[in-house]
Formats: C-alpha cells, structure tokens, sequence
C-alpha cells in the first residue's frame, strides 16, 4: 500500500498515522496509547493471563503497524512470559517510525527504545527480556500458517469501511482454527456482523464497554 501518510495527534497526545486514500488511521484519535492499553493490554491480555496465571501467553497480532502496541506489551508485561507474533502486510519504514513520538512518549523502564525496537529484523525471533520473544512476519494474515496454535489475537486490522474482506466470516474462521482451547480474540471492532460471524465459526462472544469515545468493542473466547 504505497498510500501518501500524515502523523497526527491524537488526544491523549500520543500520535497515529493517517492513511489519506483510505480514510483510515491505525489507531482511535480519541488516542492511540489509551485504546492499545484498553482494548488489547487491559481486556485482552491481562483478561487471559488473569485465566491462566503464570502460563506462558502465545500471543498474534494482526496488523503490526507503527509497532506501538508491540512495544506497549513488550514494556507493560514484565510478570508472566509472552510471546509476541505480529503480522503485517505493509510495513512502514524506519523513518515512518521515527516520525512517531512513541520514542519521547515512553520512556519507560528499558534499554531498548521504541526505535531501537522498531529496527529489529523481520522473520527472526528476538528473545528481547525472559518474558518477552518478538516475531514479527511479512505477510498477508490470510496466507499465514502457523506452526503451533496461539491463546491471544489482538485483530488489529483497519476498519471494516477501509478494508471489509477482513472482516469477514472466512477471516474469523481462520482466527478460531489459529486459536487453542480456551483462547481469546479481542478487538476495537463492535461491528454486529463481526459479532454474529465470531458466534457462527464456534466464538463465545461478549460485547464489551469501549475505550474512551467508543461506546462498544468486542471479545471472543473459543470453547
Ligand atoms: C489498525 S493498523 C494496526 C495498528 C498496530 N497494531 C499498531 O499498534 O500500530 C492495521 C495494520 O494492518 C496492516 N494490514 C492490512 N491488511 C493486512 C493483511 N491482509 N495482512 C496483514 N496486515 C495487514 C496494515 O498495513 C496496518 O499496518
């Protein structure tokens, strides 16, 4: 997606992409450090590890992106052991990264920035902390195949106006089978043929209250 890009603002002073043809940011401009710690961090993983204390969480993100919540969940879980597999279609490039203000946001308790982070290279596992192993994928979520089954998906991807096809049954299915017993699926997404799509391929699905300036957002636990 060769599409032209603006950095924004966004209300908690945390900036996010614009992709300008698409309409579509990477991130709520309600504020993208506040919905990645809510949607993802706050009802997805903490949700899970709070099921499964101590257990090692093999976790998948859809949608790689600006890497920020990447770096969140590498600085945020310092407890139980993640391991982080993202995907990305189309990944920025390291000026893309460092026009974002992540590096002077978080300035939290490490030694790897949030540039450093974002240069890390692709298709190699980066055992970055004892609880922390970064995978990060070039690749098309639909063209995937996973070597083991996973207990988390962040679906991150753009907006079902921006890319439907996403959205669809096909795609939940996809994350049901990538999922072991038990697994969680989270999203921003609260859209009501998403919901009904997650219930048809087998999800146990809750709508959720949202982040800040989203009423809804949604959870699916596979039985
Ligand atoms: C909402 S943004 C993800 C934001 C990201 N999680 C972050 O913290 O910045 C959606 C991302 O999905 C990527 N994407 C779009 N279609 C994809 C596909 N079919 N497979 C994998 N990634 C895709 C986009 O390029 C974009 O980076």
């Amino acid at each position: 997606m060769n599409f032209k890009k603006s950095w924004i603002l966004t209300e908690d002073g945390s900036h996010t992409l614009k992709i300008e043809d698409l309409k579509e940011t990477y991130h709520s401009l309600h504020g993208a450090l506040r919905e990645s710690e809510f949607v993802y961090l706050e009802k997805g993983l903490h949700f899970w590890q709070k099921a499964n204390p101590q257990a090692k969480c093999r976790l998948l993100e859809m949608g790689y992106g600006t890497g920020l919540l990447a770096y969140l969940t590498f600085l945020r879980n310092t407890e139980s052991p993640v391991d982080y597999t993202s995907l990305e279609a189309y990944p920025l490039t390291v000026n893309d990264y460092k026009k974002l203000n992540y590096n002077e946001l978080l300035v939290e308790n490490t030694d790897l920035s949030f540039v450093a982070f974002s240069a890390l290279s692709w298709e190699i596992a980066h055992p970055l902390t004892p609880t922390f192993t970064l995978i990060k994928h070039h690749t098309f979520f639909e063209q995937f195949t996973a070597t083991h089954s996973f207990d988390l998906i962040y679906y991150d991807a753009f907006g079902a106006h921006a890319q439907p096809a996403l959205w669809e049954k096909e795609w939940m299915e996809k994350c049901f089978s990538l999922l072991s017993s038990g697994g969680v699926w989270v999203s921003y997404c609260a859209k009501g043929s998403v919901r009904r799509a997650l219930q048809e391929v087998g999800f146990s699905v809750e709508r959720l209250e949202g982040p800040p300036g989203k009423r809804e957002m949604l959870r699916a636990v596979k039985p």
